[in-house]
């Protein structure tokens, strides 16, 4: 089943000469990984913004076409209802930390409460997240002294105990050092296990080459490549549209150049050994 379905969508901000969406037409599967990719300017976060319905409702400007979540009409939903139903983590954790908490627990609890949900109950969905994105430590921290990528795993947490089954999440590593990349990635895979359905925009290739079920590479506006990560990365017209690809399909390219029989082009470390592998074996 579909759990988002763009048709055709077309958004201008009320600025702009051009439109910053062109034709978007996007499914994504529910439990699906979607990963956004393309140059800086290309409108992977205006797509993440029309897919919250904050495009246009937030944002003004004129919009063509649809798009469904679950069925339901962004557009036509208000955003409140929306927000129950999608969550959004940014590049920017310092900016999604509420200010209005003292400790890492109580930043867990507020949108919950907010929402009217039963004290015992907002206990143990806290304990629940906590214990599996692994920020039990620093509970009683206040999150405003944390570094960035342990204000990001709670910003991850944060929309992880509110429960929604569409998660976008843009850019999350981007200000990240690799470590924190990484322990990132453990909370996407712990996401992807649960269930939810993904949008995320990233810039590592490595790890989308690993995670993702689906890539889209967007160019002014427009979807110009989709595929499995192996058809995306593998087609040379990918590098393009000013994305990197993984490591590991470069160098399985520059193999291929130099006469190595490689059976196809992998995207993952181990998909290049295997295939090196496969190639001293035949020879
Ligand atoms: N609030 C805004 N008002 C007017 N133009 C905007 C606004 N936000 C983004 N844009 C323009 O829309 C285009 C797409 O931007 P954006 O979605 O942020 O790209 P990306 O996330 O891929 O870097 C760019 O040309 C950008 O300048
Ligand atoms: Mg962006």
């Amino acid at each position: 089943m579909d759990c988002i379905k763009i048709t055709d969508l077309s958004y201008r901000y009320p600025t702009a000469e051009e439109d910053a969406l062109k034709q978007i037409s996007l499914s994504v599967k529910k439990g699906e990984l979607c990963a956004i990719i393309g140059a800086n300017g290309s409108g992977k976060t205006t797509l993440c913004n029309a897919i919250r319905g904050f495009v246009p409702k937030f944002y003004k400007g004129d919009i063509s076409g649809n798009v469904l979540v679950n069925g339901k009409d962004v557009q036509k939903e208000d955003i409140g209802s929306t927000a129950l139903e999608v969550g959004f983590v940014f590049q920017n954790p310092f900016t999604q930390i509420s200010g209005i908490a003292d400790t890492v627990y109580e930043e867990l609890s507020f949108g919950l409460e907010n929402m009217g949900v039963a004290p015992v109950e907002i206990n143990r969905r806290i304990e629940e997240i906590m214990e599996l994105t692994k920020i039990n430590d620093f509970r009683d921290r206040n999150p405003y002294q944390l570094s960035g990528g342990q204000q990001q795993r709670v910003a991850l947490a944060a929309i992880l105990v509110m429960g929604q089954e569409v998660l976008i999440i843009d850019e999350p590593t981007s200000q990240l050092d690799p470590q924190s990349t990484d322990d990132v990635f453990e909370i996407i895979r712990l996401m992807k296990g649960m269930g939810k359905t993904i949008v995320l925009v990233e810039h590592k290739m490595e790890h989308i080459a690993e995670y993702a079920d689906h890539v889209v590479v967007l160019d002014k506006g427009r979807i110009v490549m989709e595929g499995m990560p192996k058809e995306v990365f593998a087609n040379p017209k990918c590098m393009e549209y000013h994305t990197r690809i993984p490591q590991s399909t470069r160098i399985a390219i520059d193999l291929i150049r130099e006469g190595v029989p490689l059976l196809d082009i992998p995207v993952t470390v181990d998909g290049v050994i295997d295939r090196i592998d496969k190639a001293m074996g035949t020879n």
